[in-house]
């Protein structure tokens, strides 16, 4: 599959990485890059957004996905508040839905925005396959997501319609809380783990 990043960060490169390892082909596109963000989108069966959210208008307004196309929003909503960080956008609306307003004719699916990029570089050598939800409205667009969550080795799991992105953007927090605040670390997941036997 042809799967074009946007963003040649740490989520960008750690995708690339895992899905050129699966046999994808991979372009990547920054801010001053060849090819260049419209020519990634353009190319790009499947376009992955890893770039800050604060610049996520700017790209969206250099990329025209045709009809149909798979955009991956991968972003978080992050800002700092009064009470440490927190999310732009919540409760009612989302990033993931704001994002399908402004690219009407795609489909965007909001996943791979719920660990550290390092264990999207690596999901090995954990107890059980990271867990990952994906949220989308699209069924068969969400079964190729699912299909490049397993090459990257993440156990997928489906959230449900894009709304749900209203869920797993704040999810990302409790990663975030946990690896930083509660001094976890980043070298962890979460698990999806039914009881054995049922
Ligand atoms: N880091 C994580 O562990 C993690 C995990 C899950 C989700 N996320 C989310 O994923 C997104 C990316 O995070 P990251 O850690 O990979 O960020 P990062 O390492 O700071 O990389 C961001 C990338 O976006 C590029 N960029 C910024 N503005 C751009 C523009 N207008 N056009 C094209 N490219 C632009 C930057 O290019 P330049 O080099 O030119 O600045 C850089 O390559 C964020 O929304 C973050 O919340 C991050």
């Amino acid at each position: 599959m042809r799967i074009g990043i946007i963003g040649t960060g740490r989520v960008g490169t750690s995708l690339s990485k895992g899905w050129s390892a699966a046999g994808h082909e991979i372009q990547v596109a920054g801010r001053s890059t060849t090819p260049s963000v419209p020519e990634v989108a353009d190319w790009a069966e499947v376009i992955v957004l890893a770039v800050p959210y604060s610049a996520l208008h700017t790209v969206v307004s250099q990329i025209d996905p045709a009809a149909g196309k798979t955009v991956i929003d991968c972003t978080n909503p992050i800002q700092m508040g009064p009470d440490g960080m927190g999310l732009a956008v919540g409760h009612v609306t989302s990033g993931a839905e704001e994002l399908q307003h402004s690219l009407p004719d795609a489909h965007v699916v909001k996943s791979l925005n719920q660990v550290g990029a390092e264990v999207m570089a690596d999901t090995g050598g954990f107890a059980h396959s990271p867990v990952q939800f994906l949220a989308g409205d699209d069924p068969s667009v969400k079964q190729t997501v699912t299909r490049l969550l397993l090459d990257l080795g993440f156990d997928p799991q489906d959230a449900g319609g894009l709304a749900k992105a209203r869920l797993l953007e704040p999810f990302a927090l409790v990663w975030i809380n946990q690896a930083i605040a509660q001094k976890k670390g980043r070298d962890w997941a979460f698990g999806a783990m039914p009881r054995i036997g049922t």
